[in-house]
């Protein structure tokens, strides 16, 4: 009877997951299956901003985005693939679904949240993407759909086994009304709404959690164009110690959760040590220039105008963006995610710990 009712899961499996046909009744996923989850920011967004009312500062639908992979605008703040679409590929997934893609999705292998210009909190582009939060109470919807068509057990299972995805703070730390606050308690609002939001997908049954820590703006073509009188190369200090303040009480939190909730797992990566040390170095990771963006106009490309639909219509494209860390003024290109995505998935201790995604996945 046992080897029966395992073939007939097995039928099904590649019946069902196989070919993506939705299914009505249970199926058995394989033993080793993790899925991934993803929430976010323009690091992870795969195309859910194309779906939202918004503006063209928000959204990335109009070529040159996605000039070189996908070989059309995918709504990915990138030339080409975004740090989600290699963690998948690694994962041997296939490339997670924007969640709000219309029509009906399959969930079994994950889906991907993350909104270009979100933030930790609500008040950051509020109107204009999906905050973390609302990425939550999304994550609440799919689960009512796979416990519909999985039964409970199996849930439970998939999203234990899963890996969730979370990188968010940028935007906050952009948004007009972060000078309002102190650094101290901006950072513990932006922080502590990031820890609620975890601690809300465990509750949901989420065990496994790959954070991406908090890197410099002050390094970004964006804010060297902005901040007049920067040399080609050097980062505006200030940032760096804001991102400062909130890595240290991120990793706080994180090591807070490990003692206060059961089988809370993390790979809090070191996104900060990472990007200064590509800036000082780009050759040693195979790029060939840090400072200037690919796309855009003004000081170091750094005119947010990449695509000329928004304010300034005029840009310069380079030729080769697989040579460049930053795409636009703000977003780094598919080879530097690429880049990044590496050493989230085997990084050592040094830049990814207490695991790395891969060992996550494993687990
Ligand atoms: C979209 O946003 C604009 C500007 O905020 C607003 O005027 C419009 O009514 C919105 N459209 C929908 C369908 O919500
Ligand atoms: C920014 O702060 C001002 C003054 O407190 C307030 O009126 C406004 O609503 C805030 N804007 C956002 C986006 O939080
Ligand atoms: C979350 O952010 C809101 C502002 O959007 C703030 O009032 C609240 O205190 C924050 N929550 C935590 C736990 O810090
Ligand atoms: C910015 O730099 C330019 C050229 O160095 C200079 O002409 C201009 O006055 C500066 N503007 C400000 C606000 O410092
Ligand atoms: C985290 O743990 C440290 C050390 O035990 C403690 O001082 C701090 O208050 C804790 N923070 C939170 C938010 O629980
Ligand atoms: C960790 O990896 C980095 C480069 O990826 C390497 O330079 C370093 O020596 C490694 N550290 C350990 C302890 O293996």
């Amino acid at each position: 009877m046992a080897s029966k009712k395992i073939n007939f899961c097995f039928v099904i499996f590649f019946l069902c997951y196989g070919m993506l046909i939705p299914t009505l009744g249970n199926i058995c996923l394989p033993k080793e299956h993790a899925a991934l989850f993803v929430f976010g920011d323009s690091l992870f967004d795969v195309g859910n901003n194309n779906y939202i009312n918004t503006t063209s500062d928000y959204q990335v639908n109009y070529p040159p985005y996605g000039e070189t992979f996908f070989k059309y605008p995918t709504g990915r703040v990138s030339d080409g693939r975004v740090v989600p679409d290699f963690i998948a590929e690694y994962a041997k997934l296939p490339l997670t679904q924007p969640y709000l893609f219309p029509g009906s999705q399959e969930y079994i292998n994950g889906i991907n949240f993350a909104s270009a210009a979100a933030g930790a909190l609500v008040e950051t582009n509020q109107g204009r993407v999906i905050d973390l939060k609302t990425q939550l109470n999304y994550f609440k919807n799919v689960k009512k759909v796979l416990r519909q068509r999985l039964g409970d057990e199996e849930t439970t299972t998939l999203l234990a086994k899963a890996v969730y995805l979370i990188n968010i703070g940028n935007n906050d730390y952009f948004a007009e009304n972060s000078s309002l606050y102190t650094h101290e308690k901006y950072v513990s609002m932006v922080v502590g709404n990031l820890t609620d939001v975890i601690k809300g997908i465990y509750e949901m049954g989420g065990r496994k959690f790959g954070i991406l820590n908090q890197l410099s703006l002050g390094c970004f073509p964006a804010i060297k164009a902005f901040v007049n009188g920067s040399k080609s190369g050097s980062c505006i200090e200030e940032f760096s110690a804001l991102a400062e303040v909130h890595n240290t009480k991120l990793s706080v939190e994180l090591k807070n959760l490990t003692k206060k909730i059961k089988g809370f797992k993390y790979s809090y990566f070191d996104f900060y040590h990472l990007s200064f040390e590509v800036i000082r170095n780009p050759s040693k990771f195979g790029l060939k220039e840090a400072g200037v963006a690919c796309c855009g106009s003004g000081p170091y490309r750094g005119y947010f105008s990449c695509g000329g639909k928004r304010e300034v219509k005029d840009y310069d494209l380079c030729d080769n963006p697989s040579e460049y860390l930053f795409f636009d003024a703000i977003h780094a290109t598919e080879s530097a995610n690429r880049i990044i995505s590496q050493f989230m998935w085997s990084g050592n201790q040094s830049i990814t710990g207490p695991y790395n995604i891969k060992t996550l996945f494993e687990e």
